[in-house]
């Protein structure tokens, strides 16, 4: 079976699986540890250029599973005709994005606290959904499809923002599977990838030392305040240089746009 398909039993499991963290201990400290972040995973901008250059509609609805502190979300709403809606379990990161948006005097996005696996409870449809950076919250790819089918209008695009391994690759991740398992999941859904953008025109690595530089500080600083969780702290910036030198190095970083199959 897919790797991606494990089963992933509680919502904090999700929320750890996701951020990298391998004791689910840790998501209570994830707003501490990213305090010095906006954007916790994908580019705002990037995913901005992107709805722009695909949009048809006068005034689109956009759908953001797994936003994160919102980022994304506050930059479309501020460039495109829209009306937005991000979802995110840690409610801290929901209440910095509605703060953001007040500031801001956003009003055309919300953001709410939700598990975002309870796709039945997501009312009304969608002209973009964004998948930024989630990795395997609902599965594989055949599975994701299918589950956020019921949150499609015909002509609705997935903007999935993630990463894959080349074939010519020596090199296994958990949670990343090869360019050739996920288009074919894809495929299986009857869904198609319809456009897709590379490197350097969606990511900049150029912040991922002082990212992490940041991360390190954060956990030293819990690891004073909390030295019995030494441990768990210090697990946490080893994984994170990991899965810096990963993205750097092994994964390929993609942004796919996904549509329906035309029959
Ligand atoms: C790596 S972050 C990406 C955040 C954002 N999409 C971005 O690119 O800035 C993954 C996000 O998914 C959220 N998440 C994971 N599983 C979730 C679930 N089941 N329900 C709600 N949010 C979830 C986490 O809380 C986290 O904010």
């Amino acid at each position: 079976m897919d790797s991606r398909n494990d089963i992933i039993n509680t919502e904090q499991e999700s929320i750890a699986t996701s951020m990298d963290c391998e004791d689910v201990e840790l998501v209570e400290y994830l707003p501490y540890i990213l305090q010095d972040f906006h954007e916790i995973g994908s580019s705002a901008q990037s995913l901005t250029k992107i709805v722009k250059e695909n949009n048809t509609k006068e005034t689109v609805k956009i759908i953001d599973l797994g936003c994160g502190k919102g980022a994304v979300l506050i930059e479309l709403a501020q460039h495109v005709k829209s009306e937005c809606l991000g979802i995110d379990g840690i409610k801290e990161f929901i209440d910095y994005a509605n703060e953001q948006a007040r500031m801001r005097g956003i009003i055309n996005c919300k953001f709410q606290v939700g598990d975002i696996r309870k796709t039945d409870k997501i009312e009304g449809k969608y002209n973009f959904i964004i998948l930024g950076s989630i990795g395997t919250v609902y599965g594989d790819y055949y599975t994701t499809m299918e589950r956020l089918k019921p949150l499609l209008c015909d002509d609705s695009i997935i903007i999935l923002d993630d990463g894959y391994i080349e074939e010519n690759k020596d090199f296994n991740h958990v949670k990343i599977g090869t360019k050739k398992d996920l288009i074919s999941q894809i495929k299986t859904s009857d869904m198609e990838i319809v456009k897709e953008y590379l490197g350097d025109e969606i990511s900049d690595n150029s912040e991922y030392e002082k990212q992490y530089q940041d991360i390190k500080k954060r956990c030293h600083e819990l690891i004073l305040k909390y030295p019995n969780k030494k441990e768990l702290f210090e697990g946490y910036i080893r994984k994170q240089e990991e899965e810096y030198h990963n993205l750097e190095e092994e994964i390929t970083c993609s942004t796919m746009l996904i549509k329906r199959k035309v029959a």
